[in-house]
Protein backbone atom coordinates (compact mmCIF):
# COMPACT_ATOMS: atom_id res chain seq x y z
CA UNK A 1 0.00 0.00 0.00
CA UNK A 2 1.39 3.29 -1.01
CA UNK A 3 1.33 5.83 1.60
CA UNK A 4 -0.15 9.45 0.82
CA UNK A 5 2.57 12.12 1.18
CA UNK A 6 2.17 14.40 3.35
CA UNK A 7 3.56 18.07 3.26
CA UNK A 8 2.93 20.25 6.30
CA UNK A 9 4.19 23.62 7.32
CA UNK A 10 4.73 24.40 10.74
CA UNK A 11 4.55 28.49 11.01
CA UNK A 12 5.40 28.98 14.72
CA UNK A 13 5.37 31.98 15.97
CA UNK A 14 4.75 33.70 13.27
CA UNK A 15 2.20 35.58 11.16
CA UNK A 16 -0.27 37.98 12.51
CA UNK A 17 -3.86 37.24 11.94
CA UNK A 18 -4.33 39.56 8.73
CA UNK A 19 -0.90 38.52 7.40
CA UNK A 20 -1.91 34.51 7.70
CA UNK A 21 -5.15 35.49 5.68
CA UNK A 22 -2.69 37.22 3.22
CA UNK A 23 -0.17 34.22 2.91
CA UNK A 24 -2.86 31.58 2.68
CA UNK A 25 -4.11 33.88 -0.96
CA UNK A 26 -0.75 34.06 -1.65
CA UNK A 27 -0.19 30.05 -1.74
CA UNK A 28 -3.75 29.13 -2.53
CA UNK A 29 -2.94 28.33 -6.21
CA UNK A 30 0.75 26.94 -5.40
CA UNK A 31 0.05 24.08 -2.99
CA UNK A 32 -2.34 22.27 -5.09
CA UNK A 33 -1.89 18.79 -5.75
CA UNK A 34 -4.19 16.27 -5.51
CA UNK A 35 -1.61 13.72 -4.71
CA UNK A 36 -0.30 15.22 -1.42
CA UNK A 37 -1.49 16.14 2.01
CA UNK A 38 -1.39 19.95 2.36
CA UNK A 39 -1.31 21.05 5.69
CA UNK A 40 -0.61 24.35 7.75
CA UNK A 41 -0.04 24.05 11.06
CA UNK A 42 -0.44 27.78 12.33
CA UNK A 43 -0.25 29.64 16.08
CA UNK A 44 -3.63 29.85 18.03
CA UNK A 45 -4.77 33.37 17.55
CA UNK A 46 -4.50 32.31 13.70
CA UNK A 47 -6.54 29.04 13.17
CA UNK A 48 -10.07 30.81 13.41
CA UNK A 49 -9.23 33.07 10.18
CA UNK A 50 -6.87 30.40 8.52
CA UNK A 51 -9.75 27.72 9.13
CA UNK A 52 -12.08 30.45 6.80
CA UNK A 53 -9.48 31.39 4.66
CA UNK A 54 -8.93 27.80 3.28
CA UNK A 55 -11.90 26.79 2.89
CA UNK A 56 -13.17 24.72 -0.35
CA UNK A 57 -9.10 24.47 -1.14
CA UNK A 58 -7.29 21.23 -0.57
CA UNK A 59 -5.19 22.53 2.36
CA UNK A 60 -6.04 21.07 5.72
CA UNK A 61 -5.69 23.00 9.21
CA UNK A 62 -3.27 21.96 11.76
CA UNK A 63 -2.29 23.72 15.09
CA UNK A 64 1.30 23.77 17.11
CA UNK A 65 0.32 23.06 20.65
CA UNK A 66 -2.20 22.27 23.06
CA UNK A 67 -3.02 21.21 26.45
CA UNK A 68 -4.30 17.63 27.78
CA UNK A 69 -6.72 18.86 29.86
CA UNK A 70 -10.48 18.97 27.96
CA UNK A 71 -11.35 22.51 29.77
CA UNK A 72 -11.04 24.54 32.92
CA UNK A 73 -8.74 26.24 35.51
CA UNK A 74 -5.66 26.34 32.99
CA UNK A 75 -4.79 29.84 32.43
CA UNK A 76 -3.65 30.70 29.03
CA UNK A 77 -4.20 27.29 27.47
CA UNK A 78 -6.07 25.39 24.62
CA UNK A 79 -7.49 22.33 24.40
CA UNK A 80 -7.91 19.38 22.40
CA UNK A 81 -11.71 19.38 21.96
CA UNK A 82 -11.59 23.37 20.99
CA UNK A 83 -9.08 22.95 18.29
CA UNK A 84 -11.30 20.48 17.31
CA UNK A 85 -14.14 22.21 17.11
CA UNK A 86 -12.48 24.76 14.76
CA UNK A 87 -11.59 22.24 12.44
CA UNK A 88 -8.04 21.18 13.36
CA UNK A 89 -6.95 18.24 12.07
CA UNK A 90 -3.40 17.39 12.93
CA UNK A 91 -1.28 18.74 15.82
CA UNK A 92 1.95 18.82 16.26
CA UNK A 93 3.27 17.59 19.65
CA UNK A 94 7.07 16.96 20.98
CA UNK A 95 8.62 19.62 18.61
CA UNK A 96 12.14 20.21 19.93
CA UNK A 97 11.25 23.75 20.92
CA UNK A 98 8.51 22.94 23.10
CA UNK A 99 11.01 20.17 24.22
CA UNK A 100 13.87 22.69 24.81
CA UNK A 101 12.30 26.04 25.27
CA UNK A 102 9.10 25.09 27.22
CA UNK A 103 10.44 21.90 29.00
CA UNK A 104 7.92 19.24 27.87
CA UNK A 105 9.15 16.05 28.40
CA UNK A 106 8.30 11.99 27.09
CA UNK A 107 5.41 11.84 29.83
CA UNK A 108 3.96 14.45 28.96
CA UNK A 109 4.53 14.05 25.16
CA UNK A 110 2.72 10.96 25.94
CA UNK A 111 -0.38 12.34 27.63
CA UNK A 112 -0.32 14.60 24.38
CA UNK A 113 -0.76 11.78 21.95
CA UNK A 114 -3.23 9.95 23.22
CA UNK A 115 -5.24 12.54 24.41
CA UNK A 116 -5.07 14.04 20.57
CA UNK A 117 -6.27 10.94 19.38
CA UNK A 118 -9.17 11.20 21.86
CA UNK A 119 -10.25 14.22 20.43
CA UNK A 120 -10.01 13.00 17.07
CA UNK A 121 -7.05 14.66 16.06
CA UNK A 122 -3.87 13.41 14.00
CA UNK A 123 -0.88 13.95 15.93
CA UNK A 124 2.50 14.86 14.02
CA UNK A 125 5.09 13.01 16.35
CA UNK A 126 8.37 14.64 16.28
CA UNK A 127 11.56 13.17 17.41
CA UNK A 128 15.60 14.12 16.57
CA UNK A 129 18.63 14.25 17.79
CA UNK A 130 20.92 17.42 19.11
CA UNK A 131 24.32 17.79 17.67
CA UNK A 132 25.83 16.41 20.71
CA UNK A 133 24.29 12.88 20.53
CA UNK A 134 24.47 13.07 16.68
CA UNK A 135 28.66 13.56 17.32
CA UNK A 136 28.43 11.17 20.02
CA UNK A 137 26.82 8.26 17.71
CA UNK A 138 24.04 7.54 20.01
CA UNK A 139 21.26 8.90 17.90
CA UNK A 140 19.83 6.22 16.91
CA UNK A 141 19.05 4.52 20.60
CA UNK A 142 18.19 8.63 21.83
CA UNK A 143 15.35 8.39 18.76
CA UNK A 144 14.33 5.08 19.19
CA UNK A 145 13.65 5.66 23.21
CA UNK A 146 11.73 9.00 22.11
CA UNK A 147 9.38 6.81 19.78
CA UNK A 148 9.20 4.03 22.56
CA UNK A 149 7.98 6.58 25.43
CA UNK A 150 5.90 8.99 23.03
CA UNK A 151 3.75 5.94 22.02
CA UNK A 152 2.99 3.67 25.59
CA UNK A 153 0.04 2.60 25.57
CA UNK A 154 -1.06 4.41 21.77
CA UNK A 155 -2.62 1.24 19.87
CA UNK A 156 -1.63 -0.09 16.09
CA UNK A 157 -4.97 1.42 14.84
CA UNK A 158 -3.47 4.84 16.03
CA UNK A 159 -0.32 4.63 14.95
CA UNK A 160 -1.39 3.95 10.86
CA UNK A 161 -2.89 7.27 11.70
CA UNK A 162 0.01 8.70 12.88
CA UNK A 163 2.77 10.81 11.73
CA UNK A 164 6.12 11.07 12.81
CA UNK A 165 8.14 13.80 11.63
CA UNK A 166 12.01 13.39 11.80
CA UNK A 167 13.58 16.62 12.72
CA UNK A 168 17.61 16.54 13.58
CA UNK A 169 17.86 19.66 16.11
CA UNK A 170 21.02 20.54 14.46
CA UNK A 171 19.45 20.39 11.16
CA UNK A 172 16.31 23.09 12.14
CA UNK A 173 16.07 27.06 11.03
CA UNK A 174 19.80 26.63 11.00
CA UNK A 175 20.06 26.23 6.97
CA UNK A 176 22.17 23.00 7.24
CA UNK A 177 19.99 20.11 6.36
CA UNK A 178 20.59 16.59 7.21
CA UNK A 179 21.25 14.65 3.69
CA UNK A 180 19.52 12.54 2.12
CA UNK A 181 20.94 9.05 2.86
CA UNK A 182 21.78 10.65 6.60
CA UNK A 183 17.08 11.18 6.75
CA UNK A 184 16.73 7.99 5.00
CA UNK A 185 18.68 6.17 7.58
CA UNK A 186 16.67 7.55 10.60
CA UNK A 187 13.43 7.17 8.74
CA UNK A 188 13.66 3.66 8.14
CA UNK A 189 15.16 2.98 11.35
CA UNK A 190 11.96 4.84 12.84
CA UNK A 191 9.99 2.46 10.86
CA UNK A 192 11.78 -0.44 12.36
CA UNK A 193 11.10 0.46 15.56
CA UNK A 194 7.54 0.67 14.97
CA UNK A 195 7.44 -2.65 13.47
CA UNK A 196 9.16 -3.77 16.42
CA UNK A 197 6.58 -2.32 18.77
CA UNK A 198 4.12 -3.02 16.46
CA UNK A 199 4.12 -5.31 13.44
CA UNK A 200 5.08 -5.02 9.87
CA UNK A 201 1.61 -3.46 8.65
CA UNK A 202 1.36 -0.52 10.95
CA UNK A 203 4.89 0.24 10.05
CA UNK A 204 4.03 -0.13 6.46
CA UNK A 205 1.09 2.19 7.19
CA UNK A 206 2.20 5.35 9.36
CA UNK A 207 3.76 8.64 7.62
CA UNK A 208 7.34 9.10 8.31
CA UNK A 209 8.33 13.16 7.38
CA UNK A 210 11.80 14.51 7.71
CA UNK A 211 11.86 18.71 9.14
CA UNK A 212 14.98 20.59 9.58
CA UNK A 213 15.68 23.46 6.75
CA UNK A 214 13.88 21.11 4.03
CA UNK A 215 13.37 23.99 0.96
CA UNK A 216 12.64 24.37 -2.85
CA UNK A 217 16.16 23.32 -3.39
CA UNK A 218 16.44 19.91 -1.47
CA UNK A 219 12.77 18.76 -0.67
CA UNK A 220 12.91 16.56 -4.58
CA UNK A 221 15.97 14.68 -3.43
CA UNK A 222 15.10 14.48 0.72
CA UNK A 223 11.37 13.40 -0.94
CA UNK A 224 12.61 10.17 -2.95
CA UNK A 225 13.61 8.06 -0.46
CA UNK A 226 11.78 5.70 0.27
CA UNK A 227 10.87 5.73 3.88
CA UNK A 228 10.24 9.67 3.55
CA UNK A 229 6.89 10.11 3.61
CA UNK A 230 6.96 14.20 3.45
CA UNK A 231 8.13 16.98 5.43
CA UNK A 232 7.76 19.32 7.99
CA UNK A 233 8.66 22.68 6.88
CA UNK A 234 9.45 25.77 8.87
CA UNK A 235 11.46 28.69 7.34
CA UNK A 236 9.85 27.78 3.69
CA UNK A 237 6.78 27.37 4.52
CA UNK A 238 5.96 31.36 4.94
CA UNK A 239 6.67 31.80 1.45
CA UNK A 240 5.77 30.73 -2.31
CA UNK A 241 9.01 28.10 -2.29
CA UNK A 242 6.16 25.96 -0.38
CA UNK A 243 4.89 25.24 -3.08
CA UNK A 244 7.63 24.06 -4.69
CA UNK A 245 8.51 21.73 -1.94
CA UNK A 246 4.55 20.29 -2.43
CA UNK A 247 4.89 19.74 -5.71
CA UNK A 248 8.81 18.47 -5.43
P1 LIG B 1 12.94 24.74 9.48
O1 LIG B 1 12.02 24.21 10.69
O2 LIG B 1 12.35 24.19 8.21
O3 LIG B 1 12.87 26.23 9.56
O4 LIG B 1 14.32 24.20 9.73
C1 LIG B 1 11.46 22.94 10.68
C2 LIG B 1 10.72 22.70 11.98
O5 LIG B 1 11.19 23.14 13.04
O6 LIG B 1 9.65 22.07 11.98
Amino acid sequence: MARRRIIAGNWKMNMTPSQAVELVATLKDLVVNPDVDVVYCVPAIDIVPVAEAIKGSNVALGAENFYIEDKGAFTGEISAPMLKDAGVKYIIIGHSERRDIFGENDILINQKVKKAFAAGLSPILCCGESLALRKAGTYTEWIKRQITWDLDGVTADQVKELVIAYEPIWAIGTGETATADQAEEVCKMIRETIADLYDEATAEAVRIQYGGSMNAGNAAELLAKPNIDGGLIGGAALKPDFGKIVNA
